[in-house]
């Protein structure tokens, strides 16, 4: 049974990693999926692809959610596009990599612009088109509440965001409107070949993992797309985490 049929769903940072897999999934269900992306239009066009070979609905549009205009842009598209919104996934995020005390304001700032404010502005901007049975999906990261080494940027936007939709969720739990957070553990994307140290990341991270598994993205698909099944509504404010066990450890 496809519980998405004739649902429309949102993802931002819908054309690759994690948000690529979350796509899929939700199409895979049924859902007409917008996947919002910043930059690469060959990762655009290659889920575009897949998605007609599969037989599944999802176009994307094209956007950098920190730009004003472009924000509006794709704002306009969407709210043209789409009479109502029943699942707004935010997966999209970016950063600068530094030690905390090498930050700089500039450097800080933008992380907050993409990984914060983005997702307050779209959530607040389309939250009219939802309603009973609506879905409004985080992902985070373990370095929202723990030390990632030269992750302080990012990790601090996720902490923020971690703490807003806590009040997202406490508000629309009303309006039927079901808000939660998923944490995924290492996940093996391009956004790591950004993390300064990745090997040693790695290695750890398998060592301290009591699966001896890295999570993987159509795992956290899954769980996203959990959430939007019928027992996902009385799950109300919950980080959900998918580690393979690592955050159990001291
Ligand atoms: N990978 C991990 O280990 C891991 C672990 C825990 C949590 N997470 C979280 O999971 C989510 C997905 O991570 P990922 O590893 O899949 O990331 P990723 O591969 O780096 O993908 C990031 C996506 O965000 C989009 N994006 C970046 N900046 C944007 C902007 N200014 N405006 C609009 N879109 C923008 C990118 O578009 P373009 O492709 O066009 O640039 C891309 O689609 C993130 O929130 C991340 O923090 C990841």
């Amino acid at each position: 049974m496809k519980h998405l049929l004739n649902k429309t769903a949102v993802v931002t940072g819908g054309t690759r990693g994690i948000g690529r897999a979350i796509s899929l999934e939700l199409a895979e269900c049924g859902a007409n999926v917008y996947a919002l992306y910043a930059r690469s239009r060959k990762n655009a066009e290659m889920i575009e692809k897949e998605a007609e070979d599969r037989g599944l609905n999802i176009r994307t549009i094209r956007g950098d959610l920190t730009h004003e205009d472009s924000y509006n842009e794709v704002l306009g598209q969407l709210q043209e596009a789409c009479g109502h919104i029943d699942v707004l996934v935010h997966s999209a995020a970016s950063g600068v990599h530094r030690k905390a005390m090498e930050l700089s304001d500039r450097q800080l700032k933008w992380t907050f612009e993409i990984n914060f404010f983005a997702v307050h502005r779209l959530t607040r901007d389309l939250v009219g088109k939802m309603g009973k049975g609506g879905r409004i999906i985080g992902i985070t990261s373990p370095g929202g509440t723990r030390v990632i080494p030269d992750y302080a940027a990012v990790g601090s936007t996720k902490g923020a965001m971690e703490a807003l939709f806590r009040h997202y969720a406490f508000e629309l739990a009303s309006q039927g409107i079901a808000v939660n957070l998923v944490c995924p553990g290492l996940v093996m994307t391009e956004a790591l070949n950004f993390l300064p140290q990745v090997r040693n990341l790695l290695d750890q991270t398998l060592q301290y993992t009591p699966t001896q598994k890295l999570t993987i993205p159509d795992q956290v698909a899954a769980i996203v797309l959990f959430l939007t099944t019928e027992a996902g509504s009385q799950i109300i404010g919950q980080n959900i985490i998918i580690d393979g066990g690592k955050s159990l450890l001291a």
